[in-house]
């Protein structure tokens, strides 16, 4: 440490200095900073379940991992981050996923935006909203793109055992006939502010 020069000391400390002001300034971007942080731990998590249940058992013991776990995992992170944490589309597998007004406007949004050739991945929205009961939320929202790895039970060729399974599982089952970079929902994240 000795041999550091002086400056380095000075230059070090700096963004120390910088970063609380800036977020004391503009409070939507750190918590907009926050929410993608869970979110990505989110997809990681998500990810990484499914990924180990695809190697070590195939799509169909996979599919009572996301339908087993999804939920755990959103709880789990919900208390650990204080966010409130969903999945989301306009065509839904699991019926209790379903949209809330906030985020069907925002589905519709992304998919026009998507329609007109913006990239999936890129789609977010940050908005802070009064409930009808009168609480100021802050709310977030990303688009999930479509995977290769997701077509194996989102796509349009999907073989009969695991469609079979699916069909057992959510008889009401429209999360279907996906391409590769489709629009596959949203990631919606919520605070009460
Ligand atoms: C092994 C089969 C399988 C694969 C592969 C898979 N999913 Fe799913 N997906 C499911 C099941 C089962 C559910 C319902 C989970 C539940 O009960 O909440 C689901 C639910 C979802 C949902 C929640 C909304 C809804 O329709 O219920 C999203 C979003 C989603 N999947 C996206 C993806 C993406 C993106 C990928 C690729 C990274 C992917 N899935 C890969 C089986 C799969």
């Amino acid at each position: 440490m000795s041999r550091l020069p002086p400056w380095f000391l000075v230059l070090a400390g700096l963004p120390l200095l910088v970063l609380p002001l800036h977020s004391e300034e503009d409070p939507k971007i750190a918590l907009q900073a926050e929410a993608k942080a869970a979110m990505t731990r989110y997809s990681v998590t998500l990810q990484q379940a499914l990924k180990e249940a695809m190697a070590s058992g195939g799509p169909v013991v996979a599919i009572e991992a996301c339908n087993q776990q999804a939920g755990p995992i959103a709880a789990e992170l919900a208390q650990a981050s204080g966010w409130t944490l969903r999945r989301t589309s306009l065509k839904l597998r699991n019926p209790a996923a379903a949209p809330d007004p906030f985020e069907q406007e925002t589905l519709a949004a992304f998919a026009a935006r998507a329609s007109q050739g913006e990239t999936v991945a890129g789609l977010s929205r940050t908005e802070i909203i009064t409930e009808a009961d009168g609480r100021r939320m802050f709310r977030f929202a990303q688009a999930i793109p479509t995977g290769e790895l997701c077509l194996t039970c989102h796509g349009t060729e999907i073989k009969s055992d695991i469609s079979a399974r699916l069909q057992a599982l959510y008889p009401e089952d429209q999360a279907v006939g996906y391409k590769a970079g489709d629009l596959r929902g949203i990631f919606s994240l919520s605070r009460p502010l």
